[in-house]
C-alpha cells in the first residue's frame, strides 16, 4: 500500500512485512526517511519534523560541504556538493555533468510500471512514480518504486528522460538509491568460478565504496548480481538484514558507500564502467529493475522473500507452479561422441525408470564433433545421426518419452556454415583477431538482423520437429565489447545493447513456442539472475554435480533463488569435475532440492542402481509440490559445519521435508541436535522415518538428533501434520 501526505510531503510504501518512507525536504530533494520493519503509516511522520527542518528552504543557500553529504537521499547528484557516487550522470555538450535533481511531480496507481525490452515484475501491486527534474537541464528523472501487500520487496528502476533539444551522453544510468539506518554493518556476497558458483562470503562492511560487479558482458560465475547487507547480530534465522539482486543478465554494478558521516548509500544497475549512451532530445533511457529486500527474520527470511518475488512476479506464470520435467541428459554420458545407438541405449531404459524426458544435449548440429567447430548452423548432424533429429525423436516416443534439444544460440564458430556467410557477424573489432573463448566466438546481438537470423533457425528445428524442452547454452563471456555496426561514439551502448539483443530473442522464441519448456545455461550457472528467470523457469546451477561441492552450490544459490529454479542432476562418480566419489544415494538427495534430473548413461549403471533411480524418482514425485511451492529453511552450512541440512515447508503448514548429508566421520558428532524450523507450533507432527510424533515447536526448539551416516551419506526425513 502507498499512502502520501499532503502536508508533511511525504510517501509511505508498506509491503508485507516492511515499511519504505520519503519525503521531499523543504528545498524539494526527496529524501530516504525510514527503510525496516513495518511500522502504522502514520507513525513514521514525526521523523520528517525531527531530521528534515534542519535544512534551509532554498537550495542555492544550503552551505554544500557540511550539508548534502548528510542528505539520506534517494538519486544522488553530480558536481553540486554531494561527493558520494552519483546515481544518474550525464554530459551535455558543453561539456558540462554537474546535476541537481529536485522533486517535480508524482503519481500512484495500481499495478506495475511498463517497461519495454527487458525483464520486469509482472502484476497487481501499487506503483508510486515520482519525477524529479535536474536544475541545470532540461532532463527529467521517473522514479519508480512498486510494491505489493504480499510480498516484502521493493522494486525500483528510474527512467531518464531527455526533454531538451541536445543529445546528452548518459556515462551511468543505476536503477536506484537508497540509504540504510546508520549502524554497523557486514556485506554478504555470492562469488565463485566455473563449477564453484555462488560461495557465500561475509566480510566487515567499512567507510568508501564496496564495489561488486561484472565486466565479463554476463551476470557471472566470479560475482553474482547481489549484494547482502546484514546487521551485526544477524544470523540465519535472526536479526535485520537487507538484500538487493537486479533483473537483469549483462554488466552489472551494485555499490554499497559509507561516507564521513556514516551513512550507508546503496545503489546500482547497469556498470557505468566504459557505458555511455547517447541520449537524443525527446527520448527516454529505461534502466533494469532493482529488487531490494528487507529482512527481520535472517538471511532466511530474505531468501524466502526473494523466493516469493521471483516466483509471484518473475517467472512464467503458466510454467513456475507446474511439474517439471524429469530428465536425462546424454552430456557427461556422452559429450561430443555419440551416435544414434548410443543414443537409443539411454532412451531405452529412461523410460522404465520413471523418466519422462531426454535431452540430446551439444553435438547435435553441424560439423560438431569437438568445440571448435559447428555453432551457429542449426541443423541435425546427418553423419552423425542417421535419420537426423527424427530418428531420435521417434525413438524418444516409441519409448513414451519426450524431447528436449540443445542449443547455444549467442554463439558462432569459426568452422561452421554460418561463419564462412557472415563472417563480420561475430563480435570482433575489425582489422584485430578476435579473442576465444571455449574454441568459439559471439554472436553481435546488438544487430537485429542476426536476432532475426538465430530467431528463424531456432525456429525452424522447434516447428519441425515434436521438442518440448529446450536446454539454451551460452558458454563463454564477452570480450570486445565492439559493434562493427554501431558508430564510433556509440560503441559504448554495445554491452547493454547486447544484452537487450539476447532479451530480444528469449522474448520472441519463449512467446512463438509457449509449449516448449526452456532452462537456462551458461557453462554451468554462469548466468543464473532473475532476467534469465524470467524468460527460463530454470536454470542449470552448475556444471559441478559432486554430492558434496553441490551442497555448497546449492545452498549459496538459494540465498536468492527458489529452489525450483534450480536444475539438479544425478551424475557418475567418480565425478567429472571433482574425481570425489559419493554414494548414489546422496547424490539423488541432493538432485532432490530443485528441478531433479540425471546427467548419466541409464544403460551402464548397475541394476542396484536403476532400482534407485526408480525409487529417487517416486520419492520425488511425493515432495515435488513442496520444491515448486514451499518456504526454504536452511538447517546445516556446508561451507562451516559437517552437515549440510536444509527442509522445505509447505506453505500450509501441512507437510515439511528435510533433506541432509553428512560429510566426514566426526566422533564428536555424537548426540548433536539439529533445530527443525519453519514449522507451525501448535501442530503434532510425525517424522515418518523416524517414527517420531512431537509439537511442532518441539521439534524446532528441542530437535532431534542428526544422523550419524558414513562419509557423504545422506537422509531424508518426510514430515506430516497429523493434527
Ligand atoms: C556447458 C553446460 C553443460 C553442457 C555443455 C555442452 O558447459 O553447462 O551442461 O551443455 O556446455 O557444451
Amino acid at each position: 500500500m502507498i499512502k502520501y501526505d499532503n502536508q508533511r510531503k511525504s510517501f509511505i510504501l508498506t509491503g508485507k512485512d516492511f515499511t519504505y518512507a520519503l519525503y521531499v525536504n523543504r528545498a524539494g530533494f526527496l529524501q530516504n526517511l525510514y527503510y525496516g520493519a513495518k511500522i502504522a503509516d502514520n507513525d513514521v511522520g514525526y521523523l520528517i519534523g525531527h531530521i528534515g527542518n534542519t535544512v534551509s528552504p532554498d537550495p542555492d543557500s544550503i552551505n554544500m560541504d557540511m550539508l548534502f553529504d548528510g542528505m539520506p537521499s534517494e538519486c544522488g547528484f553530480y558536481g553540486r556538493g554531494d561527493y558520494r557516487e552519483p546515481t544518474v550522470l550525464y554530459t551535455r555538450s558543453d561539456g558540462s555533468a554537474m546535476s541537481r535533481f529536485r522533486y517535480l511531480s508524482y503519481r500512484i496507481y495500481c499495478g506495475v510500471p511498463e517497461i519495454k525490452d527487458m525483464p520486469h515484475s509482472r502484476r497487481g501491486g501499487q506503483t508510486l512514480e515520482i519525477t524529479l527534474k535536474d536544475d541545470f537541464s532540461p532532463v527529467e528523472l521517473v522514479l519508480n518504486y512498486t510494491v505489493w501487500d504480499n510480498l516484502n520487496t521493493l522494486v525500483r528502476n528510474i527512467r531518464i528522460k531527455n526533454t531538451g533539444s541536445e543529445t546528452l551522453k548518459i556515462n551511468r544510468a543505476f536503477s536506484f538509491c537508497t540509504k540504510l539506518p546508520e549502524r554497523n554493518y557486514r556485506i554478504m556476497r555470492l562469488h565463485g568460478n566455473w563449477a564453484k558458483e555462488r560461495e557465500v562470503e561475509v566480510t566487515h562492511l567499512g567507510h568508501g565504496i564496496t564495489r561488486l560487479q561484472t565486466l565479463r558482458g554476463v551476470s557471472s560465475h566470479q560475482l553474482h548480481p547481489f549484494m547482502g547487507i546484514l546487521a551485526e547480530n544477524c544470523d540465519e534465522e535472526t536479526g535485520e538484514c537487507y538484500g538487493v539482486q537486479l533483473v537483469y543478465s549483462g554488466n552489472y554494478a551494485l555499490t554499497a558507500e559509507i561516507s564521513n558521516n556514516g551513512f550507508l548509500r546503496l545503489q546500482g544497475g547497469i556498470n557505468d564502467f566504459n557505458f555511455n549512451w547517447h541520449l537524443v532530445s525527446g527520448e527516454y533511457f529505461e534502466t533494469p529493475q532493482a529488487v531490494i529486500c528487507y529482512s527481520d527474520e535472517g538471511i532466511g527470511g530474505l531468501s524466502r522473500s526473494f523466493s516469493d518475488f521471483l516466483r509471484e512476479q518473475i517467472i512464467a506464470p503458466d510454467k513456475v507452479y507446474a511439474r517439471r520435467p524429469i530428465v536425462v541428459n546424454n552430456w557427461e554420458a556422452t559429450y561430443f561422441d555419440f551416435d544414434n545407438q548410443k543414443l537409443f541405449n539411454i532412451i531405452g531404459e529412461a523410460a522404465a525408470l520413471g523418466i519422462d524426458t531426454f535431452v540430446l544435449d551439444d553435438g547435435w548440429f553441424g560439423k560438431r564433433d569437438g568445440d571448435n567447430s559447428g555453432l551457429g548452423d542449426w541443423y541435425a548432424n546427418q553423419n552423425k545421426l542417421k535419420g537426423g533429429l527424427k530418428a531420435v525423436i521417434d525413438r524418444c516416443k516409441h519409448n513414451g518419452l519426450k524431447f528436449g534439444l540443445w542449443f547455444e544460440p549467442e554463439m558462432i564458430s569459426e568452422d561452421s556454415d554460418l561463419f564462412r556467410a557472415h563472417p563480420d557477424w561475430a563480435v570482433c573489432k575489425t582489422g584485430t583477431k578476435p579473442a576465444r573463448g571455449r574454441n568459439q566466438l559471439v554472436l553481435d546481438m546488438t544487430r537485429s538482423e542476426i536476432v532475426d537470423y538465430i530467431f528463424n533457425a531456432v525456429s525452424k528445428i522447434l516447428l519441425e520437429n515434436d521438442i518440448s524442452y529446450v536446454k539454451w547454452d551460452f558458454n563463454r563471456t564477452l570480450t570486445e565489447f565492439y559493434s562493427q555496426k554501431l558508430p564510433a561514439d556509440r560503441q559504448g551502448e554495445f554491452a547493454h545493447r547486447f544484452i537487450l539483443g539476447t532479451y530480444k530473442l528469449a522474448e520472441r522464441l519463449t512467446t512463438a513456442f509457449p509449449g516448449v519448456f526452456f532452462e537456462g545455461c551458461a557453462g554451468g550457472g554462469g548466468r543464473f539472475d532473475a532476467g534469465v528467470l524470467y524468460y527460463f523457469p530454470q536454470i542449470w546451477t552448475s556444471d559441478d554435480t559432486d554430492g558434496y561441492e553441490r551442497t555448497k552450490i546449492q545452498w549459496g544459490t538459494s540465498i536468492c533463488y527458489p529452489v525450483s529454479a534450480m536444475s539438479c542432476h544425478v551424475s557418475v562418480c567418480p565425478n567429472h569435475q571433482t574425481q570425489r566419489v559419493t554414494p548414489f544415494n546422496t547424490r539423488g538427495v541432493i538432485a532432490s532440492l530443485g528441478a531433479t534430473g540425471y546427467e548419466i548413461d541409464l544403460s551402464k549403471i548397475s541394476e542396484q542402481e536403476k532400482e534407485q533411480v526408480v525409487k529417487q524418482i517416486a520419492d520425488y514425485k511425493k515432495i515435488d509440490e513442496l520444491v515448486l511451492k514451499g518456504d526454504l529453511y536452511r538447517l546445516s552450512n556446508p561451507f562451516d559445519d559437517n552437515y549440510f541440512c536444509v527442509m522445505i515447508v509447505g506453505k500450509d503448514k501441512m507437510s515439511a521435508y528435510v533433506a541432509g548429508e553428512r560429510f566426514r566421520g566426526d566422533p564428536a558428532d555424537r548426540n548433536r541436535i539439529l533445530k527443525l524450523n519453519g514449522l507451525a507450533e501448535d501442530k503434532t507432527y510425525i517424522i515418518e522415518e523416524l517414527g517420531i510424533t512431537a509439537s511442532g515447536k518441539a521439534l524446532c526448539c528441542a530437535g532431534i538428533l542428526f544422523p550419524r551416516l558414513p562419509d557423504y551419506g545422506a537422509w531424508t526425513w518426510h514430515i506430516k501434520a497429523v493434527k
